[in-house]
């Protein structure tokens, strides 16, 4: 209790948090100074490893250089233009990098600064093109249970989290939710589980239903990350795209998390060999050093929109002010540029197998009652405690007091650690985790 904490408390109340209780953290602020590679660092010099890259987005490790000068540079040449009726070069040349890692055919991208945007341009895009096919009835969305889409209305709407729902209203209406996949015969098992595959047909129920030629788009997460890492059952996605194909209905691969390298490959779509119509992206596509996000789509949602509109005209009334900022496509291409340089997804893919292996090695704790891992992610549940999540908030806090950053989603640890990790960073990661779990 320093003689100075009130006029420090007064100091953080201003600025109105995020996702965090407030009211905690101003009591017992967690705050980092600086970060490199893979550790962040508070103003003591106490150093942290990262085993979250920041949110999914750190895929480079931190404070990349070339990205900093990348982004320097270009705020001294543009600022900024108006992304409406405007062009700049680099806005072009990232487009262009980034289908060479989106799956074949994927090869239209529109800029937007967040995953949530990207979720919500996905929908309307959805829309539109039905509509530009004669088809104005599909307004329908189905989506999953313990999804997250982010925070924007459309995103909330598909999302399957109650507490990001239930303060604001009754929401979008018309979004139908597939069961969730996380199965207790599928608990501990690594990479994409045997059990429910079979959960694919509450799609078809819902076409039953509702009349498949009502319903504009699915959504999914290749894998659910936010929630707690629940990969995909095998033969899960490869059903939904065959009934959307059957029905008509566009599927969207939600990539924000499992894009660039966290899968083991480019993007969920190649590391579980489905391809969708549409897929989001944001995080690491910057390596979160700038906001951005992105909507990859099939050329031919982009033709038939196109071909619809005016001659002269506007063919998709939508964007945003900030839509391709030319720092953030700084930040894109020099990204783009490391990914290549360090074939990051490639080392993401070598190291999966080490990483999964020793994250599982925690199963042998006692508080510990399912891990779940793909790629570079993974998941560890802990029992509850007291309130449902109130373990996970708990643990979250011990583990960076002792030197190690992660998210916790209720109770479910998630680890998905810079795709730059290297060996002794995993045993590092694992020795704090399983130091933290014994004594819960
Ligand atoms: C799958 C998915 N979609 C959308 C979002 C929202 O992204 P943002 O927080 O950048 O708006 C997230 C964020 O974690 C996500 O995981």
């Amino acid at each position: 209790m320093g003689h100075s904490e009130p006029r420090v408390a007064a100091a953080l109340q201003p600025y109105w948090m995020p996702f965090s209780p407030n009211k905690e953290f101003k009591a017992e602020p967690r705050m980092v100074a600086r970060a490199k590679g893979m550790y962040f660092y508070t103003a003591e010099g106490r150093e942290i490893i990262d085993a979250s890259a920041g949110l999914f987005c750190v895929a480079a490790g931190h404070c990349r250089p070339e990205i900093a000068e990348a982004v320097h540079a270009q705020l001294q040449t543009l600022d900024f233009t108006a992304p409406f009726l405007r062009g700049h070069s680099k806005a072009f040349e990232l487009a262009q990098r980034i289908t060479e890692y989106t799956p074949e055919g994927l090869n239209r991208v529109f800029f937007v600064n967040s995953g949530s945007e990207s979720v919500d341009t996905a929908m309307k895009m959805a829309l539109a093109w039905h509509r530009a096919k004669g088809q104005p009835q599909r307004q329908l969305f189905v989506s999953r249970e313990r999804a997250y889409h982010g925070v924007n209305m459309g995103g909330v709407a598909l999302a399957g989290m109650v507490n990001n729902r239930r303060a604001f209203g009754v929401g979008l209406a018309g979004v139908y939710h597939m069961r969730h996949t996380a199965l207790p015969q599928n608990r501990f098992v690594k990479g994409q589980p045997e059990h429910g595959a079979d959960l694919a047909e509450d799609l078809l129920r819902f076409c039953n239903l509702y009349g498949g030629e009502n319903i504009a788009a699915v959504f999914v997460e290749p894998t659910a990350g936010s929630f707690g890492c629940l990969p995909p059952p095998k033969g899960y996605l490869n059903r939904l795209r065959e009934i959307c194909d059957q029905q008509g209905i566009l599927l969207v691969f939600d990539e924000v998390i499992t894009g660039w390298g966290r899968m083991g490959a480019n993007f969920g779509a190649q590391a579980f060999g489905v391809t969708p119509d549409l897929m989001t992206m944001a995080k690491a596509l910057t390596n979160g050093a700038q906001p951005m996000g992105a909507v990859a789509v099939r050329q031919g949602i982009y033709d038939d929109i196109m071909n619809a509109g005016p001659a002269n005209g506007v063919e998709f009334f939508h964007g945003y002010t900030y839509s391709a900022h030319p720092a953030s496509c700084a930040a894109g291409l020099a990204m783009m540029d490391i990914f290549a340089k360090e074939r990051l997804i490639e080392r993401a893919a070598a190291m999966s197998p080490r990483f999964i292996d020793a994250i599982h090695s925690l199963a042998d704790c006692p508080v510990v009652t399912d891990i779940r891992s793909v790629g570079l992610m993974a998941a560890i549940d802990v029992a509850p405690q007291g309130a449902p999540g109130a373990r996970g908030h708990e643990a979250q806090k011990r583990l960076f007091d002792s030197g190690l950053n992660l998210k916790s989603t209720g109770d479910a640890l998630l680890v998905a650690p810079p795709l730059v990790m290297e060996d002794r960073h995993l045993d590092e990661i694992v020795t704090k985790l399983r130091a933290l779990l014994r004594q819960l």
